[in-house]
Order: structure tokens, then sequence, then C-alpha cells
């Protein structure tokens, strides 16, 4: 049994925060902003907005787009660090919002990574029948961790979901290769206490998401059996445009096959991905059955790569 990406969904809240707009609440300017980061503006939803209300509307697309009903999903996998609730799981409350028939459903928790951990689990479950359409989401609100003195942090992140559904396929599976790592030891780097504000060393975080995420790279072009030329577009997460941009010169890929849109939204956490992949489809930027290479790197530390052929 092979898994199969069949649709693809994503949702940004309305409101677009500028790096001017943030000039007036701290001490910055959209030039730093613009030349450390990439970032332009980012989407921050209401205060009364969760987690579970974005990923509702990305997951809607997706469901859609793959052609199927809701009813026939039977996992939801919700990757998320800023989850409605401790419990009822976000999972559990978006499977309601959907209106789904007694799914499986749970959240967990990679930080930026979640999307990549999500589709692995989602295609194990497939692959070994347990699954036969998993909804995999990444869905934050970043908004809600940030210390909004803090510059340092609060210019980088923003608030956004994106869905897709994997559905079994007699055929070859489309994950060709999944590699997945974690290192607790470096949990300091990038962490949230719970009822207190996201904290970040970012010097040291921007070495080891460069070194992390081309390892791991390498390790899944590997293990897929392909040539790194085979790769149509490399879809990295979107935590500063200096990170993809040596992360595409460390791994000779030329910056017009490393995708980006990090000017638009920031840093949407587990989202990222979802998000990137979703607009870089729409753009153009690759059709199906074209090779990508996902690759992410978070707070744990977490990190990985996939090659799919979506
Ligand atoms: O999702 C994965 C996790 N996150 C990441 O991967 C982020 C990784 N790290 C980074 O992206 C970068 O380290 C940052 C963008 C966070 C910071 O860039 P940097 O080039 O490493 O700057 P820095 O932290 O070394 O700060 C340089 C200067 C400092 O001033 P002094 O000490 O040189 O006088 C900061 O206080 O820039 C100052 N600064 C700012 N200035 C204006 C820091 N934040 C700001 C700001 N506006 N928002």
């Amino acid at each position: 049994m092979g898994s199969k990406i069949t649709g693809i969904g994503m949702y940004v809240p309305p409101r677009v925060v500028t790096n001017f707009d943030l000039e007036k609440i701290f001490e910055t300017s959209d030039e730093w902003i613009t030349t450390r980061t990439g970032i332009k503006e980012r989407r921050i939803a209401d205060e009364w907005v969760k987690a579970s209300d974005l990923a509702y509307e990305a997951s809607k697309e997706a469901i859609h787009n793959a052609g199927i009903s809701e009813k026939d999903i039977d996992l939801v996998l919700v990757a998320t660090s800023t989850p409605d609730n401790i419990f009822p799981s976000t999972a559990c409350i978006l499977a309601d919002k959907l209106g789904l028939k007694n799914p499986m459903a749970f959240d967990f928790s990679a930080a930026c990574s979640g999307f990549i951990y999500g589709l692995t689990i989602g295609d194990s479950f497939i692959k070994s029948g347990k699954a036969k359409n998993v909804l995999v989401v990444g869905t934050e609100v970043f908004s809600k961790l940030i210390d909004w003195t803090d510059r340092t942090t609060a210019v980088l992140f923003g608030d956004g979901a994106g869905a897709v559904v994997l559905s079994a396929s007699n055929e070859d599976s489309d994950i060709l290769s999944t590699v997945m790592k974690s290192d607790g030891s470096y949990g300091n780097l990038l962490h949230c206490q719970v009822g207190e504000k996201l904290k970040m060393h970012g010097r040291e975080t921007f070495k080891q998401a460069v070194k992390s995420m081309e390892s791991t790279s390498l390790k899944a072009i590997q293990k897929a059996g392909i040539k790194k030329e085979d790769i149509k577009l490399v879809i990295p997460h979107q935590a500063n445009i200096r990170i993809i941009e040596a992360l595409a010169e460390k791994l000779e890929f030329p910056l017009e096959k490393v995708y980006h849109n990090i000017h638009r939204y920031g840093n949407t956490s587990a989202a990222s991905i979802p998000i990137a992949m979703y607009e870089a489809y729409k753009e153009g930027k690759f059709q199906r059955g074209d090779y990508l290479l996902l690759t992410a790197f978070g707070g744990g530390l977490t990190w990985g790569s996939i090659v799919l052929r979506f």
C-alpha cells in the first residue's frame, strides 16, 4: 500500500502586520527586519481565533481538492505548538468542526518540524494498512506565544495553517523517503515553558538549522534513490531567508529551485511547509509527478527531510 498526496489547502488570517507597523511597537526598522530575516509582513489572528479555526479552513480546502468527502477521513493529525487546549486535542476539535465520523485524531508537537513528522506518521499509518485517508495539518497561532516587547523574536513569527490529504493507493508511495531527528540537549536554544512566552538564542539556532537540514536532506535524497538534479523544487521551513540561502549553498541548489514566501508570512512554524507547498504549486513552480524535497528545523531540537513525488 502506498500513499498519495491527493489534496492540499491553506489558510491565513486576514490581518496583515507589516514591519512598519512593528516600528510603532518597539525599537526596530523595516530595513533591519528585511535584511536580517527577509520578512516584510506576517498575518496575525484576532485574539479569539484558535489554531483549530485556521486548521478548519485549510482542511476544508484540502479535502475538497482531494475529491473525497469529510466522512472518508479516518485519521486526523495536527502538528501544533499552539493547541486550543491541553485537551481535548486540536485534532478532536477540528474533526468535530469538520463533521468527521469517529476518526482517529491526535495532536503532536515537533515545533517547526511538525509537518515533516506529520507526513511521516500519516504515511506510516497508510503503509501499515491502519488508515486510508489521513488529514495532516500544521496550524499555529504563534502570535499568542510571543512577547510583544521582545523585538528579537516578535518580528519573526506569524499565524497560519496548511493541510494535506494523504490517501492509500495500490501504486508505489509518493513519499519516497523520510529522515527525522531530534536532540533534546539543545532544548534551551528555542523554548516556551507552560504559561510563559517564547525565548530563543537566535545565532546558535541559525547555525544548527543550516547544519541539520543539510544533513537530513542529503540522507533523504540518498534514501529516495534519486539524484539531486531530479528534484524540481526544495521547500524548506520558512524561518529566515538567510537560513534558506545558506542551505541552498550547502546543498548546491540554485536559489531559483528553493522556494520561499517568508516575506509574506514570516515563520508560521508547523504551518510553514504546507503553506509554501500550496503557494508554490499554485504559482506553477512544480506539477503533478515532480520530485520535491521538504526540510524543516525547530525547537526540541527537531529536524528532518522528506523526498516525495507530488
Ligand atoms: O523556526 C526555527 C527557529 N528560528 C530560527 O531559525 C531563527 C534563527 N535565527 C535567526 O534567524 C537570527 O539569528 C535572528 C533573525 C533571530 C537575529 O539575527 P542576527 O543576525 O543573528 O542578529 P543578532 O541576534 O546577533 O542581533 C544583532 C543586533 C543586536 O544588537 P547589538 O547587540 O549588536 O547592538 C540586536 O539587539 O541586532 C539587534 N536586534 C534588532 N535590531 C532591530 C535584534 N532584533 C532586532 C530588531 N530590530 N527586531
